[in-house]
């Protein structure tokens, strides 16, 4: 009984702990309270100061009231006080400081963020370990776990099991020799050569021999040597491998809902976020399966091409682009493409009297290519052949048993989850939607 009594009188003096997105919804109002946060804002007005803490759970930061105190941008503070309506109507409540605990203060000189200044994604890519501070670079990151869910979410409510994937892998699924090895100061670790993973399809390939739908969601590598705004040397990839398809449109379909089902999920449960980033989207338009060729739109165009547009020529971003903007900037699908362009695992559309490969892209506005997709080919002599030719047989004759034990038709692609945010918050260099980004001559952190 004595220790219930003191527990009782205990919670009723110990203010109750809020995440500052509760106290700006007006949580507890007129209650003792307790905020933890860092400041974001200071502003000192007649005799009190005004300050916004954020703890990173909502864009709104938490206004508070103190009678003046010694306080910097960038301190993290523990504000106890009360909490009670504002004057002002864009933020409804406040917080009356009685005691304001600075838990860790911050040098406002060295302090590369300043207060009233705007700072560019530019500016604050210079700063990998502190840009989570700032308003922007922290609603992308709410932005992309939130994405993370919906994702995840569209796979298991579609009946999807998820897999996971190594990062470590003795294959070049993609055969560009854009690879990472694996080694131990210099020496080969395991048996054989071994490699940051390019792709986990050959992976989820093997699955899709038991589970006729799966996909995994990870992180994936590429020794590419660019700078450009759309590619990164780490990246997330979202796949998907379909077994028992008819026809590439079993494909499409499915990317076309995943994409759909993600944006409309992050613009339902970000809003506020996502309109910091100035830019709508309408998700989910799709092309007519009876659509053009793309090398006849290219080479009907007026524009002039830097890379030429004959037919068996690789697309590259500008013709990506010219795309996207000939069919009025909404998402398209580019389907068969030359055979002897795609990796050994693409189906041979035997019945195209051009040689082409069942493969597909789906170009975005903004970002060019965002999945790469195609049917695999099932048909054992037609894969043997192929792998001959390229003298893989004995590396991949796992793979070949695949085409030997209950082979069904199937597909599958993947998506770059960074040039995703990119698409739907339209961010123009893929280095400002990823928390660490790592590129040619580039790891900081
Ligand atoms: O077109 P890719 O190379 O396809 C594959 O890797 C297939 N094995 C996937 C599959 O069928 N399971 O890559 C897929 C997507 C691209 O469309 C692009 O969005 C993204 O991954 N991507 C990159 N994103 C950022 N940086 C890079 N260096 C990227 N390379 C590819």
């Amino acid at each position: 009984r004595g220790t219930s009594f003191s527990i009782r009188r205990y919670c009723q003096k110990t203010p109750a702990t809020l995440r500052v997105s509760e106290a700006v919804s007006g949580a507890k109002l007129g209650a003792n309270v307790k905020v933890q946060g860092w400041v974001r804002s200071v502003r000192p007005q007649k005799a009190n100061l005004f300050l916004h803490v954020n703890d990173g759970s909502s864009l709104q930061s938490l206004q508070v009231v103190a009678s003046s105190e010694l306080l910097t941008l960038g301190s993290a503070v523990e504000v106890t006080g009360t909490l009670r309506k504002s004057p002002r109507q864009r933020q409804p409540f406040e917080l009356e400081a009685d005691r304001i605990h600075v838990v860790g203060d911050c040098d406002p000189v060295d302090f590369p963020f300043k207060i009233k200044e705007r700072h560019s994604l530019e500016y604050i890519r210079q700063f990998p370990h502190l840009r989570c501070r700032t308003n922007a670079f922290s609603s992308l990151l709410r932005i992309r776990s939130e994405a993370t869910t919906a994702v995840h979410s569209y796979f298991k409510e579609n009946g999807f099991v998820q897999i996971h994937t190594p990062v470590i892998t003795s294959n070049d699924c993609e055969g560009a020799g854009e690879l990472f090895q694996v080694e131990v100061k210099g020496e080969k670790f395991f048996s054989v050569p071994a490699f940051l993973t390019v792709s986990g399809q050959l992976h989820l390939e093997v699955m899709s021999g038991a589970f006729s739908r799966v996909y995994t969601f990870g992180p994936t590598f590429r020794a590419e040597n660019s700078q450009s705004r759309r590619h990164l040397a780490e990246f997330y990839m979202v796949e998907a491998e379909v077994s028992f398809t008819q026809s590439l449109e079993d494909l499409t379909k499915v990317m076309e809902d995943m994409f759909r089902s993600a944006t409309e999920h992050v613009l339902a449960h970000c809003a506020e976020d996502v309109d910091l980033f100035h830019k709508h989207v309408t998700p989910g338009h799709r092309v007519s399966p009876q659509g053009h060729f793309a090398i006849d739109i290219l080479n009907q165009s007026s524009q002039k091409f830097a890379f030429p547009t004959d037919w068996g020529c690789d697309l590259q971003t500008e013709h990506e682009k010219h795309l996207v903007k000939h069919c009025g900037n909404i998402p398209v699908f580019v389907t068969d493409y030359p055979y002897d362009l795609k990796p050994f695992y693409a189906r041979d559309n035997l019945d195209h009297p051009e040689h082409t490969a069942a493969a597909v892209d789906l170009l975005v506005p903004g970002v060019g290519e965002l999945c790469g997709g195609s049917l695999r080919e099932e048909r054992l002599d037609l894969l043997k052949a192929r792998l001959g030719e390229a003298g893989l047989e004995d590396t991949y004759s796992w793979y070949l048993d695949l085409r030997r034990f209950g082979s069904v038709p199937h597909g599958g692609f993947g998506m770059g989850f960074e040039r995703f945010l990119q698409c739907i918050l339209g961010v123009d260099n893929i280095k400002d939607v990823i928390a660490f980004p790592r590129f040619s001559h580039s790891c900081p952190l």
